[in-house]
């Protein structure tokens, strides 16, 4: 027989049910911050991540040529294609524009628990921001609200800015080059490996502990708060470095009072792709292991991407859907099964036309319905019944035909009355309602 793809899930009906149910909440969470879907292409041109995504997402790519020749790739992400669409169609809306999008993407990363060639992102975006600090506030807090509402237990969200460490690397000395060798090490924590590839290049021993020290540096909202000054005072040897310690405070100010929790400021953060400017995060849950980021994301900047000239700030973040699956299950999250209302259970030949009435009723009423056909008896057509997870079997024999009825019985109550056929659906209505 042959086999799905390395890295692809086939997705079974209770495992469908149960990640429909999710994306309900998720879905239900961000409209109610006001954000609107979107949608755009399962594969894009190879350009539109090449050297944009960062060198990690690049080597990962799944990218062919079609038969028109042209360089093709299935999305790795997002961010970009979202990017691309605003500027093709979506700019002149009004700002800030703010989006939400459900979509698989396509990795050719190792495979391993949490680790998939597909998976699928639930994200969302602010496209030109009204306030840079209360729009990168809400976005965290959006993406707390979501996980919270997901029934996660456990996740913690660690928040950096990108701008101070790229300006704390300028004060070293490090130029464009040096700087794209380093982020990837420092977004992986491979400290030593920086160290080394730092004193390659001839940094002092003095200026390679101060930026250990300074990446290492962790500490809560309140002591970011109190501390700011000191923290300012590390990083006296760069004004672009103490500028956006200023502003990522008044962030920070923000998502206190806005409640974010649990949260811890984490000044190591890098990011895996390239284009953050300012504020990033990841949200962890530590029972993942290896794979343990259920989120990410941060304020960018993606004019270079477009070669346009105006300014155009944006901010956002990606939940890794199936991750969050996984530590629902690993959590032992009880998910929503798949479920019918009514399973009809006409006994005889000559009773079908009754059910078949009965089935439309139910369909026409918004309930989901089916019927017996494979000729079991009573006994396991009700067993069959419990099988599909259904609340009520209806029953039609010889005896219900003649007085025109159907004994409708509910299969957890085990009780069971007669209700005149035209009144099933709204009996089964009226049973559910209580
Ligand atoms: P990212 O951190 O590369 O960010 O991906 C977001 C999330 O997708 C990760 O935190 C992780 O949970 C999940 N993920 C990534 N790779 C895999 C995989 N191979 N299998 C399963 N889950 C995975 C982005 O993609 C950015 N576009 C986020 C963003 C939006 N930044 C600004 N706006």
């Amino acid at each position: 027989m042959l086999q799905r793809p390395r890295g692809t899930r086939d997705f079974a009906p209770e495992e469908m049910t149960a990640r429909r149910a999710l994306e309900t909440r998720l879905r239900a969470t961000v409209q109610s911050f006001g954000y609107n879907e979107i949608a755009t292409p399962t594969f894009e041109h190879l350009e539109l991540f090449v050297n944009k995504s960062g060198a990690d997402i690049t080597k990962q790519l799944y990218n062919f040529k079609d038969k028109g020749e042209r360089d093709i790739t299935l999305r790795p992400e997002l961010t970009a294609p979202v990017m691309r669409f605003y500027f093709s169609d979506l700019k002149m809306r009004p700002k800030p524009l703010k989006i939400f999008y459900f979509g698989n993407c396509f990795r050719y990363e190792r495979p391993q628990d949490g680790r998939y060639r597909e998976f699928w992102q639930f994200g969302a975006e602010i496209i030109g921001v009204a306030d840079k600090h209360y729009d990168n506030a809400e976005l965290l807090n959006l993406a707390m609200s979501c996980l919270r509402a997901s029934g996660l237990k456990g996740f913690l969200m660690r928040v950096g800015h990108v701008g101070i460490l790229k300006a704390v690397l300028v004060s070293l000395g490090l130029g464009p080059e040096q700087q794209k060798y380093a982020m990837p090490l420092i977004d992986k924590g491979e400290y030593q490996g920086l160290e080394d590839y730092l004193k390659e290049q001839r940094l002092t021993p003095q200026d390679i502990s101060y930026l250990l020290e300074t990446l290492q540096q962790k500490m809560t909202l309140d002591e970011l708060i109190e501390g700011k000054d000191a923290l300012s005072r590390r990083l006296e040897r760069s004004k672009d470095a103490q500028q956006a310690l200023a502003d990522f405070y008044e962030m920070v100010k923000l998502i206190k009072e806005m409640g974010v929790s649990p949260v811890v400021i984490d000044l190591g953060i890098a990011r895996g792709l390239d284009y953050y400017t300012g504020m990033v995060f990841e949200v962890d849950l530590q029972e993942l292991g290896a794979e343990k980021q259920v989120c990410g994301g941060g304020a960018y900047n993606l004019e270079e991407l477009f070669e346009v000239k105006e300014r155009m700030d944006a901010t956002g973040f990606a939940i890794g859907f199936d991750r969050v699956m996984l530590g629902l299950t690993r959590q032992n999250y009880v998910f929503e099964r798949p479920f019918l209302d009514a399973f009809v259970i006409p006994m005889s030949r000559e009773c079908l036309t009754n059910a078949i009435k009965v089935l439309g009723q139910i369909h026409g009423s918004g309930l989901r319905g089916d019927m017996e056909l494979a000729g079991r008896g009573m006994g396991k057509s009700i067993k069959h019944a419990e099988a599909l997870n259904a609340g009520f079997a209806v029953i039609i024999g010889e005896d219900e035909l003649k007085k025109g009825v159907a004994s409708v019985k509910d299969l957890a109550k085990r009780a069971q009355e007669e209700v005149a056929l035209d009144d099933v659906a709204a009996h089964i209505l009226s049973k559910k309602a209580k």
